[in-house]
């Protein structure tokens, strides 16, 4: 037979069925057809009697199974990765409760089910111990079988454990309902963690716990009859949380965080998180670059050269018809058609004046009219500087990424953008939140979508919102509710979240829990500013300004030409 010290996997197929009432082969197989399982866990630490029972029962079975038979062979994190998360039936062989099993399981396999088979008549005392201590490590799915009397047991775990007797059919009927919990107390790490978890006082005096995941838990607990406990954890940050979560002083705290198996457990992962970062919106443009605003620097490059190539041609015709140059003259003849403010060429003569006016007129006219109407449009409407929507442009503007430590550790972990480092700059949570719930356009910071949601809904009746996100997502992971490990409920939270995520109600917690926050001030709606008429402001005459001063400089330069090219003409016609 092969039967080792340590684990061994064998295939035990037969054809004959059982047809006992309740034996062994029967209640075994009534629960592989029911949970759809595929491999058994059998462990018996005595050889002998496991073959004995192997002759007697267990080789009828056609099912794959793993045979331990000390504990010292089983490796649970091994197992794990064999036979993976599905159903897994554990059938224990053994004369007295199998503590030692439960403890090299290491807290995983506690969804699994165990049937526990002995051969000596059920003793309340010692087993109702044992029941007490697989509820406190968080396996609740025990089916007793004894061989002597055939008689099997099921568990009550409220309002007091009670072991009676049952049907498999009965066992798997109730295995996955926990309805009333009589009140049972569960603690819930309360920190402010704003829009997941926050609590305040409300009109009448009542300390109220309320947020996204608050709520939800709340709803849970409340469902299943179970005493909502507050724990105050000694800071707001999740890293607190998790330590309680370890030293187990609550059993689950109202967040969302990325797995941390070392420290808690998750609930199911079938939501992807991932973080923006936030940045300030666009300033609005400085009012004295409104006049060069409606052309591109090109543009303003080709009104230059057409300006210098149009007055050249202009005054070399000149020069031709009179044989005198006359410069300054025709640069005010195109600068008023530019501003379409009337002009003549009278002083050509012949068919090219109207063949050039009307060049003239058309340019001007097309320049002026564009300029104008862009102008005018925009000092209608606000203009605004680019907006960063890179994170290259981030780093080119130098605006420090504020993070928490937490949020650190987590960034290093999950893959932030190489280039954002350079900007990061870490600071405490506190000082964090002064800057961010103060809209505070000299940071940009990193939200994960439900938070981001929250400072969205704050700046709704803004025009131009303070802060907007780059439209990149980053750092996806997988997030869950986190739980003490031996918490019994971790099954039944998992699939009522999921429930609830599945049915849409996790969008009308996301949204309530925002509006309330909003109520209880923790984040103020901002208001626009400047609705008001505003006078016009100096700035707005510099530009204008400029242009005076460039005009007068041009003037002075043309006049400075052509007094030197008419003395030079005199001189030359002296000679
Ligand atoms: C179980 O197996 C894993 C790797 O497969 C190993 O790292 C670990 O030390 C083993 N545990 C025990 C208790 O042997
Ligand atoms: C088998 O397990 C039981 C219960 O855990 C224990 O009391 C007993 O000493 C073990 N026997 C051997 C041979 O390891
Ligand atoms: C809920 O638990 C309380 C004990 O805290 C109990 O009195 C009550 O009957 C239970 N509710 C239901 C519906 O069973
Ligand atoms: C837990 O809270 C204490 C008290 O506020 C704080 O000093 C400590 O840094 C926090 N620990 C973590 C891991 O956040
Ligand atoms: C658990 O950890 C928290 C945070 O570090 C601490 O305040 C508390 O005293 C610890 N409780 C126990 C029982 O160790
Ligand atoms: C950004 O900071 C660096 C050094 O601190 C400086 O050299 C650079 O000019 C700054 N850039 C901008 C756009 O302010």
């Amino acid at each position: 037979m092969i039967l080792h010290q340590s684990c061994l996997l064998i295939f035990l197929l037969s054809q004959c069925h059982s047809s006992g009432s309740v034996d062994l082969g029967h209640i075994i197989d009534k629960l592989n057809d029911h949970l759809r399982i595929s491999a058994n866990i059998l462990y018996c630490n005595e050889s002998q009697k496991l073959l004995n029972w192997e002759s007697e029962y267990l080789h009828k079975a056609e099912i794959t199974r793993m045979i331990y038979t000390s504990g010292a062979a089983l490796n649970s994190t091994q197992l794990q990765l064999h036979i993976g998360d599905g159903s897994q039936l554990f059938i224990v062989i053994s004369t007295e409760p199998p503590y030692d099993l439960l403890q090299v399981l290491e807290l995983r396999f506690q969804h699994a089910d165990f049937l526990i088979v002995t051969d000596q008549p059920i003793e309340q005392d010692k087993w109702l111990a044992f029941v007490q201590y697989a509820f406190e490590q968080g396996y609740v799915r025990l089916l007793l079988y004894t061989t002597s009397g055939g008689g099997v047991y099921g568990k009550t775990l409220f309002p007091h454990v009670r072991i009676d007797p049952t049907t498999v059919e009965e066992y798997l009927r109730y295995r996955d309902t926990l309805k009333n919990l009589h009140g049972y107390p569960v603690r819930v790490a309360a920190y402010k963690n704003v829009p997941r978890s926050f609590m305040y006082v409300n009109a009448w005096g009542r300390t109220i716990y309320a947020g996204f995941y608050m709520r939800f838990v709340r709803a849970f607990l409340d469902s299943k009859n179970a005493s909502f406990v507050p724990v105050h954890t000694p800071s707001d940050s999740p890293g607190n949380c998790t330590l309680v979560l370890h030293n187990e002083t609550v059993d689950i705290c109202a967040d969302s965080l990325a797995a941390n198996p070392q420290m808690f457990s998750l609930t199911y992962g079938f939501r992807i998180a991932y973080a923006n970062v936030m940045v300030a919106h666009a300033k609005p443009l400085l009012s004295y670059r409104y006049l060069e605003a409606p052309f591109q620097k090109s543009v303003w490059l080709c009104l230059v050269a057409y300006v210098l190539l149009i007055v050249s041609f202009l005054s070399c015709l000149h020069w031709q018809q009179y044989r005198r140059w006359d410069f300054s003259k025709y640069l005010l003849e195109v600068f008023s058609s530019l501003l379409f403010a009337g002009f003549t060429l009278q002083s050509i003569r012949g068919r090219e004046r109207y063949i050039l006016f009307g060049v003239i007129f058309m340019t001007g006219f097309v320049y002026s009219t564009m300029y104008l109407g862009l102008l005018k449009s925009m000092l209608i409407s606000e203009v605004y500087e680019p907006q960063i929507n890179t994170f290259e442009q981030l780093v080119e503007s130098n605006i420090t990424l504020l993070v928490d430590p937490y949020d650190r550790i987590l960034f290093a972990k999950y893959n932030m953008p190489e280039v954002l480092w350079s900007v990061v700059e870490t600071v405490t949570f506190e000082t964090l939140l002064h800057h961010r719930n103060r809209f505070d356009q000299r940071y940009a910071y990193v939200l994960f979508t439900d938070r981001m949601n929250l400072y969205e809904t704050a700046q709704l009746f803004l025009r131009h919102p303070r802060l907007r996100r780059i439209p990149i997502n980053f750092a996806f992971l997988f997030t869950g509710i986190p739980m003490r490990k031996r918490w019994f409920l971790k099954e039944h939270l998992s699939t009522a979240w999921y429930h609830a995520f599945e049915s849409g109600l996790t969008r009308k917690l996301a949204e309530d829990a925002n509006n309330e926050a909003m109520s209880v001030g923790h984040l103020h709606y901002l208001i626009t500013e400047h609705l008001e008429a505003k006078p016009l402001d100096l700035d707005y005459f510099v530009m204008p300004t400029i242009a005076l001063a460039l005009g007068h400089s041009l003037a002075l330069i043309s006049f400075v030409i052509e007094l030197t090219a008419w003395r030079m003409c005199r001189s030359r016609e002296q000679l």
